[in-house]
């Protein structure tokens, strides 16, 4: 018997108060439905059909990865009109039907659900939980024998049910597809006008076939309907993937205030001081040590890389044994070579940084290709943008560029050459050669004395003049 996987993610998502589609905000940097149909998937369902409606393209743009059928929802007029909708594209054998919006559920809960649903010879098998702590689910009702005979809504349960009645269902349900014709049966809620799938509940039970509900951890099922449980949610999944990151041998000192996303990876013997931020595609080889309040995204370390406090890095490379701020920014496209230092305020963008460069001050360094071994003094800057195009500096081997250097590219400092600090280059440096491009200096004698002495006989106002001493 095939298995099919319906997942509703239609619904408007009112109470998150939000232009985006509920099921696309996103936990730990990946939309909820994400998690959802990541679960779904190691299931390895023949078919997987999404339910859509609010926002249908913008969900279906970004959520697409070729193994999904979706199908549109026009009108919301309830799970149990979602999951109607999705009937034609579902095969004949069992069907899994999920909330789009519960993304802490795990495959192996899913798995457990499905062996017991098969075991027991079920029509149908759902998911419950029970949380006093937890509010709007629907409300599981069984009777003396113990029997699910329906499931009641939080907002319809009356006082003596939501006393009686503290199974919560889960919005997770696994049905045999011939039992998918009760679907006909739903009415519209007076109250609400929509079609409650939960009402599939008491139509079943009422034809005495056989149905059960599961307990669950009560932390799998949550459902995110506001942006406090979005925020809650989001604190389990982060511990689910700090947990699992310290068990591979990663150290965080203050794992309540460290953000890891769910797709970056980190090697083992790596330090994670608190308010770092991991973000994206980013991987952290082994022996790096991130320091305080830096946010590094979708980008590459190697073994021993040091990032100083501060320090924002995005879509970068960084080598083996470097060390990074405080306070720099390695904006998108940097490349920074093995061993190589960017220190404090220093900006990189779409620059080659050689192995064992070193730019430790005050520096921007755009669009430049930096050979090995160069040192760049404090305050350099490469003008690469004229005001409409931006040009490349290169810095060949072995290069010395001095404190307070403009280079105004297009420009080339070849092997081994010397700028004199304060410098502005326009030309290129020929290699093993000093440039030094300022104006001379001038000693102006006494200067001091003669001033506070006759300020009219300043030189250049007016009276006698002292003659400059060139040194
Ligand atoms: C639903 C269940 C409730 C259960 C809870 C678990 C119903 C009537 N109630 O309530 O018993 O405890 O989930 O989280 O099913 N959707 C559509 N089309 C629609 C309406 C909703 O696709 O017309 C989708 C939503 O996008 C969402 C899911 O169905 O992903 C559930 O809808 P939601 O409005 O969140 O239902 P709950 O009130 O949470
Ligand atoms: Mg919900």
């Amino acid at each position: 018997m095939k298995l099919s996987a319906v997942i509703l993610a239609a619904g408007r998502g009112k109470r998150m108060k939000s232009r985006t589609p509920k099921i696309l905000h996103e936990a730990l940097g990946r939309p909820m439905l994400r998690y959802v149909i990541d679960a779904v998937s190691t299931l390895k369902p023949a078919k997987t059909v999404v339910v859509i409606g609010n926002g249908a393209d913008e969900v279906r743009g970004r959520i697409s990865d070729g193994h999904l059928t979706f199908v549109l929802q026009k009108e919301l007029l309830g799970t149990g009109d979602a999951v109607a909708i999705a009937r034609k594209e579902l095969l004949k054998g069992t069907v899994l039907v999920l909330n789009g919006d519960c993304p802490l559920i795990t495959a192996a809960t899913l798995k457990s659900l499905l062996a017991r649903h098969k075991r027991s010879r079920n029509v149908l098998s759902f998911l419950s939980f029970v949380d006093e702590s937890m509010s709007g689910y629907g409300r599981i009702i069984r009777d003396s024998s113990g029997r699910v005979t329906d499931i009641v809504e939080d907002k319809h349960a009356s006082a003596l049910q939501k006393n009686m009645f503290k199974e919560l269902n889960g919005g997770v349900y696994v049905i045999e597809s011939e039992a998918l014709a009760y679907l006909d049966k739903i009415k519209k809620n007076n109250s609400s006008g929509e079609y409650y799938l939960t009402d599939i509940i008491g139509i079943i039970s009422g034809a005495g076939k056989r149905l059960d509900a599961y307990l669950c951890p009560s932390e799998e099922i949550r459902g995110v309907n506001s942006r406090e449980e979005l925020y809650e949610i989001s604190v389990i999944l982060q511990k689910r993937v700090i947990s699992g990151w310290m068990q591979k041998g990663v150290t965080f000192i203050g794992p309540e205030t460290t953000h890891v996303h769910v797709s970056a990876r980190i090697g083992r013997d790596t330090v994670i001081y608190p308010n770092t931020y991991i973000e994206g595609s980013t991987s952290i080889g082994n022996n790096c040590t991130i320091y305080p309040g830096s946010r590094i995204c979708d980008s590459v370390l190697g073994n021993g890389v040091i990032i100083k406090d501060n320090t924002l890095i995005e879509k970068s490379r960084i080598h083996d044994g470097s060390s990074i701020g405080p306070c720099a920014h390695l904006r998108p496209e940097s490349v920074i070579g093995r061993n190589a230092k960017i220190g404090n305020f220093v900006e990189v963008k779409k620059s080659n940084i050689g192995a064992g460069t070193k730019a430790g001050h005050l520096t921007y360094l755009g669009d430049a290709e930096i050979g090995p071994g160069v040192n760049i003094g404090a305050g350099t800057i490469t003008c690469n943008y004229d005001g409409k195009n931006k040009f490349r500096t290169i810095i060949k081997s072995g290069v010395f560029i001095g404190s307070d250097t403009q280079l105004v590219a297009p420009v080339r400092i070849n092997k081994d050459a010397y700028v004199a600090a304060g410098s502005t280059i326009t030309r290129d440096v020929p290699s093993g050669s000093l440039a030094i491009s300022r104006g001379r200096q001038r000693n102006l004698e006494d200067w001091t004395k003669r001033r506070e002495g006759d300020m009219s006989k300043e030189p250049g106002v007016k009276g006698k003049r002292k003659k400059a001493v060139d040194k």
